[in-house]
């Protein structure tokens, strides 16, 4: 029983470390680095702290991985439309953005 729930969470870890690479293809292969993605995360809780009363800014803590990086990467690339957002996607490189995902996706809202 818990052998078998080991396997699937395992698994689970497996294809979530593919699809980052995948995302990253081209950078550094193996898992994102999310000691990176914790301190490139300094700039960001300026405003994407969680709490306060600034509620245009969105939540940005424990969305998925893939998602999050791809968000981040339409910014960059200009497929979504928010100056602030953009200037800040156009200085992160593909395996910081997948440090950034990995470090969000695996941390609670303060
Ligand atoms: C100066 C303030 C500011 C900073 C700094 C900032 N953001 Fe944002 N971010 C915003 C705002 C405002 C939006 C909403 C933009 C919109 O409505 O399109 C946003 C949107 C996002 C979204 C999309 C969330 C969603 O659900 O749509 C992500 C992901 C994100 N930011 C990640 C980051 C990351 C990662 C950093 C640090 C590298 C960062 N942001 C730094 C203000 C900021």
């Amino acid at each position: 029983m818990l052998a078998a729930m080991n396997g699937r969470h395992g698994a689970h870890r497996w294809i979530l470390a593919g699809a980052a690479a995948l995302l990253t293809a081209g950078t550094a292969s193996g898992a994102p680095d999310i000691e990176l993605g914790r301190y490139l995360s300094n700039e960001c809780v300026t405003c994407h702290r969680g709490g306060t009363a600034r509620s245009t800014i969105p939540n940005i803590y424990g969305l998925a991985e893939g998602a999050f990086a791809e968000v981040l990467k339409a910014y960059r690339d200009k497929r979504l439309n928010n100056a602030v957002m953009q200037n800040i996607a156009s200085r992160l490189k593909d395996e910081e953005i997948a440090a950034l995902a990995a470090y969000f996706a695996r941390t609670k809202r303060p």
